[in-house]
Protein backbone atom coordinates (compact mmCIF):
# COMPACT_ATOMS: atom_id res chain seq x y z
CA UNK A 1 0.00 0.00 0.00
CA UNK A 2 1.44 3.51 -0.76
CA UNK A 3 2.37 5.52 1.83
CA UNK A 4 -0.64 8.16 2.51
CA UNK A 5 -0.05 11.38 0.65
CA UNK A 6 1.23 14.77 2.17
CA UNK A 7 0.03 17.93 1.57
CA UNK A 8 2.28 21.04 1.40
CA UNK A 9 0.81 23.81 3.86
CA UNK A 10 1.97 27.04 5.86
CA UNK A 11 0.96 26.87 8.89
CA UNK A 12 -0.16 30.72 9.73
CA UNK A 13 -0.24 30.92 13.88
CA UNK A 14 0.32 32.88 17.08
CA UNK A 15 1.75 30.07 19.71
CA UNK A 16 -0.45 29.72 22.09
CA UNK A 17 -1.03 26.69 23.81
CA UNK A 18 -3.36 24.89 21.58
CA UNK A 19 -1.47 26.45 18.39
CA UNK A 20 1.55 24.54 19.93
CA UNK A 21 -0.42 21.10 19.96
CA UNK A 22 -1.82 21.58 16.28
CA UNK A 23 2.27 22.06 15.03
CA UNK A 24 3.43 19.18 16.96
CA UNK A 25 0.65 17.35 15.18
CA UNK A 26 1.42 18.58 12.03
CA UNK A 27 5.19 18.17 12.24
CA UNK A 28 5.26 14.75 13.98
CA UNK A 29 1.97 13.16 11.70
CA UNK A 30 4.15 12.75 8.93
CA UNK A 31 0.92 13.72 7.01
CA UNK A 32 2.00 17.37 5.80
CA UNK A 33 4.91 18.68 4.50
CA UNK A 34 5.58 22.20 6.72
CA UNK A 35 6.80 24.52 3.98
CA UNK A 36 7.35 27.52 7.08
CA UNK A 37 5.18 28.86 10.31
CA UNK A 38 4.34 32.36 9.33
CA UNK A 39 3.97 33.77 13.18
CA UNK A 40 1.22 36.99 13.96
CA UNK A 41 0.25 38.28 17.18
CA UNK A 42 -2.33 37.09 18.83
CA UNK A 43 -2.74 35.15 22.06
CA UNK A 44 0.80 37.03 23.22
CA UNK A 45 2.60 39.99 20.93
CA UNK A 46 4.69 38.90 18.03
CA UNK A 47 7.81 38.35 19.48
CA UNK A 48 6.98 35.66 21.80
CA UNK A 49 4.44 33.60 19.35
CA UNK A 50 7.82 34.12 16.77
CA UNK A 51 10.09 32.66 19.23
CA UNK A 52 7.58 29.89 20.25
CA UNK A 53 7.16 29.05 16.79
CA UNK A 54 10.99 28.30 16.61
CA UNK A 55 10.90 26.62 19.73
CA UNK A 56 8.91 23.90 18.17
CA UNK A 57 10.35 22.95 15.43
CA UNK A 58 14.01 22.81 17.67
CA UNK A 59 12.25 20.36 20.08
CA UNK A 60 11.64 18.65 17.38
CA UNK A 61 14.46 18.70 15.41
CA UNK A 62 12.93 20.20 12.42
CA UNK A 63 16.21 22.86 11.43
CA UNK A 64 15.26 22.86 7.53
CA UNK A 65 11.36 24.42 8.45
CA UNK A 66 11.83 27.98 8.61
CA UNK A 67 9.64 30.70 11.20
CA UNK A 68 8.90 33.51 8.88
CA UNK A 69 7.58 37.04 11.11
CA UNK A 70 4.33 38.32 10.65
CA UNK A 71 2.07 41.18 11.67
CA UNK A 72 2.79 42.80 14.83
CA UNK A 73 -0.50 44.18 14.68
CA UNK A 74 -4.21 44.07 13.55
CA UNK A 75 -4.67 45.61 10.05
CA UNK A 76 -6.71 48.55 11.42
CA UNK A 77 -6.97 47.89 15.53
CA UNK A 78 -5.45 47.18 18.75
CA UNK A 79 -4.74 43.98 18.95
CA UNK A 80 -6.13 41.41 21.86
CA UNK A 81 -3.94 39.75 24.48
CA UNK A 82 -4.80 36.29 25.65
CA UNK A 83 -1.98 35.98 28.26
CA UNK A 84 -4.38 34.69 30.87
CA UNK A 85 -4.63 31.69 29.20
CA UNK A 86 -1.32 31.01 27.76
CA UNK A 87 0.62 32.44 30.14
CA UNK A 88 3.21 35.32 29.70
CA UNK A 89 5.57 33.12 27.65
CA UNK A 90 2.23 31.80 25.62
CA UNK A 91 3.06 28.19 26.82
CA UNK A 92 1.87 28.35 30.18
CA UNK A 93 5.29 28.14 31.36
CA UNK A 94 6.03 24.86 29.68
CA UNK A 95 10.14 25.02 29.06
CA UNK A 96 10.69 24.28 25.75
CA UNK A 97 14.20 24.33 23.40
CA UNK A 98 15.83 27.51 22.31
CA UNK A 99 15.00 28.11 18.43
CA UNK A 100 17.89 27.31 15.83
CA UNK A 101 18.04 30.53 14.34
CA UNK A 102 16.80 34.00 13.71
CA UNK A 103 13.50 34.07 12.52
CA UNK A 104 13.26 35.09 8.12
CA UNK A 105 12.07 38.05 6.59
CA UNK A 106 8.16 39.16 6.21
CA UNK A 107 5.42 36.94 6.53
CA UNK A 108 3.08 37.75 3.31
CA UNK A 109 5.70 38.69 1.35
CA UNK A 110 7.75 35.08 1.74
CA UNK A 111 4.04 33.83 1.51
CA UNK A 112 3.60 34.65 -1.95
CA UNK A 113 7.18 33.68 -2.94
CA UNK A 114 5.99 29.90 -1.83
CA UNK A 115 2.73 29.99 -3.79
CA UNK A 116 4.60 31.64 -6.95
CA UNK A 117 7.70 28.74 -6.46
CA UNK A 118 4.70 26.00 -6.11
CA UNK A 119 2.14 24.61 -8.74
CA UNK A 120 -1.51 26.25 -8.49
CA UNK A 121 -3.21 25.40 -5.44
CA UNK A 122 -1.12 22.80 -4.43
CA UNK A 123 0.01 24.41 -0.74
CA UNK A 124 -2.85 24.77 1.68
CA UNK A 125 -3.01 27.62 4.56
CA UNK A 126 -3.54 26.40 7.83
CA UNK A 127 -4.41 29.50 9.91
CA UNK A 128 -4.22 28.93 13.86
CA UNK A 129 -4.24 32.95 14.95
CA UNK A 130 -5.92 36.83 13.39
CA UNK A 131 -5.79 36.78 9.94
CA UNK A 132 -3.83 39.90 9.42
CA UNK A 133 -0.92 38.00 7.59
CA UNK A 134 -3.90 36.46 5.28
CA UNK A 135 -5.31 39.40 4.28
CA UNK A 136 -1.61 41.66 4.29
CA UNK A 137 -0.83 38.54 1.13
CA UNK A 138 -4.18 39.49 -0.80
CA UNK A 139 -4.08 42.77 -0.29
CA UNK A 140 -0.36 43.24 -2.14
CA UNK A 141 0.28 40.13 -3.74
CA UNK A 142 -3.15 39.01 -4.53
CA UNK A 143 -1.52 36.88 -8.17
CA UNK A 144 0.25 35.05 -5.64
CA UNK A 145 -2.58 34.64 -2.92
CA UNK A 146 -4.92 33.23 -5.93
CA UNK A 147 -2.86 30.49 -5.83
CA UNK A 148 -3.49 28.73 -2.76
CA UNK A 149 -5.43 25.78 -2.36
CA UNK A 150 -7.65 24.81 0.87
CA UNK A 151 -7.04 27.46 3.36
CA UNK A 152 -8.57 26.42 6.65
CA UNK A 153 -9.39 28.93 9.40
CA UNK A 154 -10.11 28.58 12.79
CA UNK A 155 -12.11 31.16 13.80
CA UNK A 156 -15.28 32.73 14.13
CA UNK A 157 -18.85 31.18 16.28
CA UNK A 158 -22.50 30.75 14.41
CA UNK A 159 -24.70 29.85 17.17
CA UNK A 160 -22.75 29.53 20.33
CA UNK A 161 -21.45 32.53 22.89
CA UNK A 162 -17.94 34.07 21.61
CA UNK A 163 -14.89 33.96 23.65
CA UNK A 164 -14.71 37.96 23.79
CA UNK A 165 -18.07 39.51 23.06
CA UNK A 166 -20.89 37.89 23.16
CA UNK A 167 -20.83 36.53 19.51
CA UNK A 168 -16.99 36.98 18.88
CA UNK A 169 -14.42 35.00 19.04
CA UNK A 170 -11.05 35.37 19.21
CA UNK A 171 -9.04 35.46 16.33
CA UNK A 172 -11.87 36.90 14.67
CA UNK A 173 -12.09 40.04 17.09
CA UNK A 174 -8.36 40.66 17.05
CA UNK A 175 -8.61 42.04 13.08
CA UNK A 176 -12.43 42.02 11.71
CA UNK A 177 -11.03 43.86 8.74
CA UNK A 178 -8.85 40.81 7.97
CA UNK A 179 -11.34 38.11 8.27
CA UNK A 180 -13.42 40.78 5.68
CA UNK A 181 -10.76 40.85 3.15
CA UNK A 182 -10.86 36.57 3.64
CA UNK A 183 -13.97 36.15 3.31
CA UNK A 184 -14.76 38.47 0.49
CA UNK A 185 -11.46 36.73 -1.43
CA UNK A 186 -13.56 34.08 -3.54
CA UNK A 187 -10.17 31.96 -2.04
CA UNK A 188 -11.36 28.05 -0.80
CA UNK A 189 -11.92 29.09 2.73
CA UNK A 190 -13.15 26.87 5.56
CA UNK A 191 -14.19 28.18 8.73
CA UNK A 192 -13.43 26.45 11.84
CA UNK A 193 -15.54 27.89 14.57
CA UNK A 194 -15.91 27.38 18.07
CA UNK A 195 -19.31 25.51 17.77
CA UNK A 196 -16.96 22.58 16.55
CA UNK A 197 -13.90 23.41 18.40
CA UNK A 198 -15.54 23.61 21.76
CA UNK A 199 -16.65 20.16 21.70
CA UNK A 200 -12.70 18.59 21.49
CA UNK A 201 -11.54 19.01 24.80
CA UNK A 202 -8.91 16.54 26.55
CA UNK A 203 -9.15 14.30 29.70
CA UNK A 204 -6.60 13.49 31.88
CA UNK A 205 -6.51 9.66 30.52
CA UNK A 206 -5.89 11.32 27.08
CA UNK A 207 -3.21 13.17 28.29
CA UNK A 208 -1.70 10.37 29.79
CA UNK A 209 -1.59 8.63 26.46
CA UNK A 210 0.20 10.72 24.94
CA UNK A 211 3.44 10.33 26.61
CA UNK A 212 4.99 7.95 23.84
CA UNK A 213 7.80 10.52 23.03
CA UNK A 214 9.46 13.95 22.31
CA UNK A 215 6.42 14.79 20.61
CA UNK A 216 2.96 13.46 22.68
CA UNK A 217 5.34 14.44 25.76
CA UNK A 218 5.18 17.82 25.25
CA UNK A 219 1.98 17.69 24.09
CA UNK A 220 0.99 16.68 27.15
CA UNK A 221 2.77 19.50 29.00
CA UNK A 222 1.20 21.92 27.03
CA UNK A 223 -2.46 21.03 27.56
CA UNK A 224 -1.91 20.28 31.11
CA UNK A 225 -1.05 23.92 31.37
CA UNK A 226 -4.51 24.21 28.94
CA UNK A 227 -6.88 22.53 31.60
CA UNK A 228 -9.68 24.98 32.82
CA UNK A 229 -10.03 22.57 35.67
CA UNK A 230 -8.63 19.15 36.90
CA UNK A 231 -11.33 17.23 34.86
CA UNK A 232 -10.60 18.35 30.85
CA UNK A 233 -8.49 20.71 28.60
CA UNK A 234 -10.01 23.98 27.54
CA UNK A 235 -11.12 23.42 23.72
CA UNK A 236 -8.72 22.17 21.47
CA UNK A 237 -9.47 24.91 18.99
CA UNK A 238 -5.93 24.57 16.63
CA UNK A 239 -5.67 21.46 16.35
CA UNK A 240 -9.34 21.05 14.96
CA UNK A 241 -8.27 22.76 11.82
CA UNK A 242 -4.95 20.53 11.30
CA UNK A 243 -7.71 17.43 11.52
CA UNK A 244 -10.01 18.03 8.94
CA UNK A 245 -7.09 19.38 6.65
CA UNK A 246 -6.41 15.43 6.82
CA UNK A 247 -9.39 14.15 7.73
CA UNK A 248 -12.49 16.61 6.82
CA UNK A 249 -14.65 12.54 6.89
CA UNK A 250 -14.77 13.67 10.68
CA UNK A 251 -16.63 17.08 10.45
CA UNK A 252 -19.90 18.12 9.13
CA UNK A 253 -19.42 21.26 6.91
CA UNK A 254 -22.20 23.27 5.04
CA UNK A 255 -21.96 26.87 3.30
CA UNK A 256 -23.40 29.83 5.02
CA UNK A 257 -23.96 33.59 3.78
CA UNK A 258 -22.16 35.18 6.20
CA UNK A 259 -20.85 38.93 6.74
CA UNK A 260 -18.59 40.06 9.65
CA UNK A 261 -19.36 43.00 12.25
CA UNK A 262 -16.55 45.59 11.30
CA UNK A 263 -18.37 48.27 14.57
CA UNK A 264 -16.45 49.48 17.07
CA UNK A 265 -18.72 47.69 19.34
CA UNK A 266 -18.34 44.51 21.98
CA UNK A 267 -19.02 42.18 19.19
CA UNK A 268 -16.39 43.24 16.57
CA UNK A 269 -15.57 40.60 14.56
CA UNK A 270 -18.66 38.39 15.10
CA UNK A 271 -19.92 36.48 12.07
CA UNK A 272 -23.49 37.79 10.94
CA UNK A 273 -25.61 36.62 8.53
CA UNK A 274 -24.91 38.09 5.32
CA UNK A 275 -24.05 37.62 1.45
CA UNK A 276 -21.09 35.80 1.57
CA UNK A 277 -21.07 32.27 1.06
CA UNK A 278 -18.38 30.18 3.14
CA UNK A 279 -17.99 26.97 3.96
CA UNK A 280 -17.78 26.10 7.77
CA UNK A 281 -17.51 22.68 9.87
CA UNK A 282 -20.73 22.82 12.03
CA UNK A 283 -20.42 19.04 13.54
CA UNK A 284 -17.61 17.11 14.25
CA UNK A 285 -16.87 13.44 15.53
CA UNK A 286 -15.18 13.90 18.47
CA UNK A 287 -13.87 10.60 19.50
CA UNK A 288 -12.78 9.84 15.96
CA UNK A 289 -10.78 13.53 16.16
CA UNK A 290 -9.52 12.52 19.27
CA UNK A 291 -8.19 9.12 17.99
CA UNK A 292 -6.56 11.25 15.18
CA UNK A 293 -4.96 13.89 17.36
CA UNK A 294 -3.59 11.03 19.61
CA UNK A 295 -2.04 8.80 16.54
CA UNK A 296 -0.43 11.87 14.99
CA UNK A 297 1.26 12.59 18.45
CA UNK A 298 2.35 9.53 18.68
CA UNK A 299 6.04 8.21 18.24
O1 LIG B 1 -10.63 31.54 19.91
C1 LIG B 1 -9.62 30.56 19.90
C2 LIG B 1 -8.45 30.99 19.08
O2 LIG B 1 -7.86 32.15 19.65
C3 LIG B 1 -7.33 29.95 19.04
O3 LIG B 1 -6.64 30.04 17.82
C4 LIG B 1 -6.43 30.36 20.16
O4 LIG B 1 -5.06 29.96 19.95
C5 LIG B 1 -6.54 31.85 20.08
O5 LIG B 1 -5.62 32.30 19.08
CA1 LIG C 1 -4.23 30.36 17.82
Amino acid sequence: MSAPSTRRVIIDTDPGLDDAVAILFALNSGRFDVLGLTSVAGNIGIDITTKNAGRLLALLDRENIPVITGAAAPLARKGIEEAGIHGNDGLGGVVLPEPFARPHGYAPYWMAEQLHASHAHSVDILALGPLTNIALLLRDHADAARRIGRLIVMGGVVHGRGNVGPHSEFNFACDPEAVDVVLRSGLDVTLVPLDVTRKVRANVAFVQSLRTGTAGNAAADLISAYFQDGLESRPLHDPCVMLLALAPELFRVETRNVSVDLSDGPDAGALLAGTIPVKIAMEVDVAGALNLLAEGLAA
